[in-house]
């Protein structure tokens, strides 16, 4: 019988009867495989603890319950022979859509400040611009910045999206590559970030990105908290620089008590949740990668370890 092990730290419980019902020819297992066991060729992992993947007899694919895979590059856990698959599917781009568009067009229409007058009973109109009269930059156009690029169009925004090579995305104005990066956020109203976290891109929303953006922008952040230089960001808030910000994601998750994110007065936060895993989706997409595997054709979304992701 073929083996699949489900290294998660939660209960994979639910997740393996998933498993079941899609490769019904599969032992799934939800024990460490013990040295000496029979092989166990795919191996599905959330974040499992430390020298679990690489204890596991026999694997040949290792299936990424998460989009951002950069745990599994950083701890060495996953030897370099290994092929890494990301998660890419539909739900999680729905997810991500939906999050980054609400907290924009939430900042876009004043219902942040609107919230704040109504606990003070202010009635005080703001000014209402319609969308053509606000430039948008996403960073990243990959599985979940272009749909969200491609919304903003939909919307009407100047939309403008950054990547490391050129997209063609209808609509939308598009930069490539470190030499166009202040370019592509200049005079942006809203920035978005949907990068994934890797040498390059670390810390990459920082004073000097912050700092040709449009007076007042709204920065989004739906990507990984090392993206960005928080004293920068804060610096930017309390300045004026930034009106405001929209953050799903923290260098260190859950945020600790004492970071002054939690209370900052132009900060909205939410626990890492823009985009999650719908498991019953990202069943079907990983056992359709197992029988590519299996039937010799190429497996989808095979992280490249040179870029780092
Ligand atoms: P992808 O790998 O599909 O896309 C990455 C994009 O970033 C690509 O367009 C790529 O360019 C671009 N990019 C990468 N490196 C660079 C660089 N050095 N310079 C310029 N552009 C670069 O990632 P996803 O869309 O799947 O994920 C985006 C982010 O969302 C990740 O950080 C992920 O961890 C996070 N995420 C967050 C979730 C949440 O709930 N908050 C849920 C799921 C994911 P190119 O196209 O040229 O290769
Ligand atoms: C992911 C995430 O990367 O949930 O999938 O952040």
């Amino acid at each position: 019988m073929k083996r699949l092990f489900i290294a998660s730290r939660g209960n994979p419980e639910h997740l393996a009867q998933l498993f079941r019902a899609e490769l019904p020819d599969y032992e799934v297992l939800t024990e460490q495989p013990k040295a000496g066991d029979p092989k166990v060729p795919f191996i599905v992992v959330g974040r499992p603890l430390p020298g679990v993947i690489r204890a596991v007899p026999g694997i040949k694919l290792v299936l990424s319950l998460n989009a951002g895979i950069e745990h599994l590059l950083a701890s060495g856990e996953v030897p370099e022979e290994l092929p890494i698959v990301r998660l890419v599917d539909e739900g999680l781009a729905i997810g991500m859509a939906e999050w980054v568009l609400a907290q924009a067009l939430s900042w876009h229409r004043n219902l942040f400040l609107y919230a704040e007058q109504q606990q003070r009973g202010e009635w005080t109109p703001q000014v209402e611009k319609l969308a053509n009269k606000r430039r948008v930059t996403v960073l990243g156009a990959g599985a979940l910045g272009r749909p969200v690029a491609e919304h903003f169009v939909r919307f009407g925004f100047d939309t403008r999206v950054w990547a490391r090579s050129r997209h063609d995305i209808p609509g939308a104005t598009t930069f490539a590559g470190m030499d166009q990066l202040l370019e592509a956020a200049r005079g942006a109203d809203i920035l978005v970030n949907l990068l994934p976290l890797t040498a390059e891109t670390r810390d990459i929303v920082n004073a000097n990105v912050i700092s040709v953006l449009a007076d007042g922008a709204f920065f989004i952040n739906g990507a990984r908290g090392g993206h960005v230089v928080d004293a920068d960001l804060i610096a930017a808030l309390d300045s004026g620089k930034l009106s405001g910000a929209a953050l799903d994601v923290f260098r260190i998750e859950p945020l600790p008590a004492d970071d002054p994110l939690w209370k900052h007065p132009k900060i909205r936060l939410s626990p890492h949740v823009a985009a999650p895993t719908h498991q019953h989706m990202a069943v079907k997409e990983m056992a359709a990668n197992i029988r590519r595997f299996e039937s010799g054709e190429p497996v989808l979304h095979i992280v490249d370890r040179h870029k780092g992701y």
